[in-house]
């Protein structure tokens, strides 16, 4: 009985000792947690063009974001879609200011339209990280990652477009000022929100890798033990064709890249680099045949003028196609983050500046010949285009 109640005695000054230590220990777990939390965010913020903003607008979110680099891309990218949300309100209030100009209404409204792309692309962008969350399997995850990461830097593009409108007379002192930072700001959190899901992708792609390898490895021991040889240009062409199976036109992608498939081997790098020496010269080609035809004296002065723009838009699609081949020539372990967030930038710059070329076409009194014949062609460089994209995304989230 004695050594019951000298047990029942240690346990309760056990208990008692213990209690302010619990409390103490509990409320210094939940202050180290928020601290790790914030210094996570701090941290993968330094690694994005515009840190300040970053840390600004995502440090409290802290207790929801914890040290997720998931939830932290989500978040910048939630963040990022409210601002555009209310930078959208507040352009459209512009309308209401008496004594406007015709063609000061007019740049309003077409800002507001373009942020309202961008709130579109930022959306589809939102639900394709959901979708990324879900995903079975790496194919799954690369292929949601990379409709993510297109649909951020299409909504980065737009963004610069809108605030060259406002240069007009709307555009005097206070107003100009205000909506030229807004537009800045929702850009910034932008860049900011594709560098932080191209990190969370980059990081994924390493958890997932050691499937992948394990599985890859297993197959070729496999492949090796009951195939004496594989035949090379068979795996080339199915490389080529799993390839293509991550971009928006995989039977385009197949047919433009199956003749390089000697050259890409097996190559990400390749295939991506491939795509865009495609994309290039048939955008140079197309050039040169709006360039003729442009001159061709059976055309409307209206048609030739469209004709004209597009040829000069394509000279910018030009310009951006040359830039990203040059640094995916010069890819290296030092420069990879720089170049490929610029060669992404560069592409996705390319990607509407074609969608642009095509609408200078739209409209029933032009040639229906012409009309057809010129968009298909800029059609198929905007395809080609987005599949280029596509494959540089998926080489950029394999990237270990
Ligand atoms: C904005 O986009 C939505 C859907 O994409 C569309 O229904 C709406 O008409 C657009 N509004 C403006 C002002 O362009
Ligand atoms: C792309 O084009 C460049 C220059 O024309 C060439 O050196 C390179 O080998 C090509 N790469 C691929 C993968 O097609």
């Amino acid at each position: 009985m004695a050594k019951l109640n000298q047990t029942f005695f240690l346990i309760l000054s056990i208990c008692y000792f213990l209690s302010p230590a619990l409390t103490a220990a509990t409320a210094a777990s939940r202050a180290g947690a928020s601290n790790k939390a914030v210094n996570f965010i701090q941290s993968s913020c330094k690694t994005t063009t515009y840190p300040a903003v970053c840390f600004h607008s995502l440090s409290a979110y802290a207790n929801a974001i914890q040290t997720s680099p998931k939830r932290l891309a989500e978040t910048a990218l939630a963040v990022t879609l409210s601002r555009a949300q209310s930078t959208k309100l507040f352009v459209s209030r512009l309308t209401r200011f008496k004594g406007l100009k015709k063609r000061e209404v007019e740049a309003i409204k077409d800002c507001v339209e373009e942020i309202n792309d961008t709130i579109d692309r930022l959306t589809k962008s939102v639900q394709e990280m959901k979708l990324c969350g879900s995903a079975k399997n790496q194919e799954q995850f690369a292929f949601h990652m990379s409709n993510a990461q297109t649909w951020t830097s299409a909504a980065l593009t737009d963004e610069n477009t809108c605030s060259d409108g406002f240069s007009g007379r709307v555009t005097d002192g206070r107003i100009k000022n205000s909506v030229r930072a807004r537009i800045v700001n929702v850009g910034h959190e932008t860049s900011n929100a594709l560098s932080l899901i191209n990190a969370f992708a980059k990081k994924m792609a390493g958890s997932f890798s050691f499937n992948h390898h394990f599985l890859a490895s297993l197959l070729i021991t496999i492949t090796i033990t009951t195939l004496k040889s594989v035949h090379t240009t068979t795996t080339n062409t199915e490389f080529v064709k799993s390839s293509c199976t991550f971009t928006t036109y995989p039977r385009l992608c197949v047919t433009s890249l199956s003749t390089q498939s000697s050259l890409i081997q097996t190559s990400h790098k390749l295939i991506a680099h491939a795509a865009l020496n495609i994309t290039l010269a048939s955008a140079k080609a197309t050039s040169a045949m709006m360039v003729r035809l442009s001159s061709s004296s059976r055309l409307k002065p209206r048609e030739v003028s469209a004709m004209r723009d597009c040829v000069e838009e394509l000279g910018d699609t030009l310009e951006e196609l040359r830039k990203s081949i040059g640094e995916m020539g010069q890819l290296s372990g030092s420069n990879y983050e720089v170049y490929m967030s610029d060669i992404q930038t560069w592409v996705s710059a390319a990607l509407t500046d074609e969608n642009t070329c095509s609408d200078g076409f739209e409209g029933d009194d032009m040639n229906g010949k012409v009309k057809v014949l010129v968009r298909g062609r800029i059609l198929v460089i905007a395809h080609l285009t987005s599949n280029a994209l596509a494959l540089i995304n998926h080489f950029a989230s394999i990237h270990g």
